[in-house]
């Protein structure tokens, strides 16, 4: 459940009229609702609170220090994949010691950096990755918490470009030659092999994937206690996901509810990292109808934001849902595809899409965009980065400001040769 919801016509996050901040902020901007991201933080926590259990949200979801507070002050966690996000989340107020971090190319400067800080767990990919760790620890006199992310060979069903738990996928190792991995990292000096991680992809919507891998990794951890490796964490990962416009994706408590009895009897630690399904449906992209035209038989919506700001209906062809800010009584509908200034054919964020009849001047709201929206977002076409509001109750604040021409080139020069 969302807070943004029409009153009188008129669309609102929580207690405050989207109009009302976009006249304040200008257009476009990320619209995210306080209270929605943090009752979807909690109903995700308290769904496994009958299991140890750390919930480290997934800074790639959405990386903006305002929301990532609400997270660390409600005990959360981090899921970092580059030295960057950590420097995100220890800003953010994360506790180390509930900071994992993933991904397959971790740089030796980034290594250093999180053993610097003391972070949970590394989840390695690749042996040589297991090498490099081992070494910078040694050198830092340090032993690095570890854990392989396994490959179940799991398919989530779900966006080809988003899986990630099928063999042809690039993560992790084969489960079944992963045994050998775990050896030979217990036998380096300065790595404490502490877990299993595993993510089988993104935007799943039925159980079955997820109790499926939770069965084979729980084997597995098995055989591992059993050759005398301690493990105490094992990461389940993200995918949870959402309701973009008809997908009946299952609550956490249906999920806790699955894997809680498989898990049971593990003595271990249970790390969940989900990021969609908390911040997703928690944020709103708002844009400003520019121009209006037909060509040919289409009818076309030009507003003010583009691919750069929200790249998922063209990078995946996904579909988010478009909603006016002012309902407007007998307007009629009419089918557009909404596009955005951008010089590209690939630039819409709808298609052959029903709406309200929209003028010059209508706002619009691109629902469920707080995952993967700013995040993924870039100066292409050098268009300004969009604000990004945060609203609690009657109140709202602006926890990014929108950038100006000066941002969009610093650091840069003229060629002085
Ligand atoms: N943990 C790991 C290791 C991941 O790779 C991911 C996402 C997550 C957790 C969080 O997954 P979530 O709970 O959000 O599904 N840009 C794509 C999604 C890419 C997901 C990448 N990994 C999109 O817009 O759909």
């Amino acid at each position: 459940m969302h807070l943004f919801q029409y009153r009188r016509d008129q669309l609102f996050c929580e207690d405050i009229p989207v109009k009302k901040i976009a006249e304040e902020v200008g257009t476009p901007f990320y619209l995210y609702s306080f209270n929605t991201l943090s009752n979807h933080f909690k109903a995700f926590d308290d769904a496994f609170s009958p299991i140890p259990h750390i919930t480290c949200f997934s800074l790639k979801s959405n990386s903006n220090l305002g929301i990532l507070s609400i997270f660390a002050g409600l005990g959360g966690g981090a899921d970092i994949m580059s030295g960057g996000e950590l420097y995100r989340a220890l800003k953010a107020g994360f506790s180390p010691k509930k900071i994992t971090y993933a991904g397959p190319g971790k740089t030796t400067e980034e290594i250093e950096y999180a053993l610097k800080n003391d972070i949970l767990m590394f989840n390695l990919e690749s042996s040589q990755e297991a090498e490099c760790i081992n070494k910078v620890a040694g050198k830092l006199g340090k032993k690095a918490r570890i854990a392989f992310r396994v490959n179940p060979d799991v398919d989530p069903r779900t966006h080809p470009y988003i899986s990630t738990g099928l063999k042809e996928n690039k993560f992790g190792i084969n489960i079944k030659k992963a045994m050998e991995e775990f050896k030979r990292a217990n036998a380096m000096k300065n790595l404490d092999v502490a877990g299993v991680h595993e993510h089988i992809g993104s935007q799943i919507t039925k159980i079955k994937p997820f109790t499926d891998t939770v069965k084979r990794v729980k084997e597995f951890i098995k055989e591992l206690k059993e050759e005398g490796i301690n493990i105490r964490y094992f990461d389940m990962g993200g995918g949870l996901g959402i309701t973009y416009k008809d997908e009946k994706p299952p609550h956490p408590r249906e999920l806790a509810k699955a894997v809680i009895p498989i898990l049971n009897d593990l003595d271990c630690t249970f790390i969940f990292e989900p990021g969609r399904v908390i911040v997703g449906n928690a944020g709103i992209l708002v844009s400003k109808v520019l121009y209006t035209k037909k060509s040919g038989d289409k009818n076309f919506v030009i507003v003010d934001a583009a691919m750069n700001d929200l790249i998922r209906p063209s990078l995946y062809g996904s579909y988010q849902e478009i909603i006016p800010v002012l309902k407007k009584r007998g307007a009629g509908s009419m089918v557009v595809d909404v596009v955005g200034p951008i010089c590209e054919s690939g630039d819409f964020l709808a298609k052959k899409r029903k709406v309200q009849v929209l003028r010059q001047g209508d706002l619009i709201a691109v629902m469920s965009a707080g995952a993967y929206g700013f995040t993924m977002s870039s100066n292409y076409n050098s268009r300004l980065r969009v604000p990004e509001v945060i609203v609690r109750g009657e109140k709202f604040c602006i926890a990014r400001k929108r950038e100006t021409y000066k941002d969009l080139v610093r650091g840069e020069r003229r060629l002085e040769l």
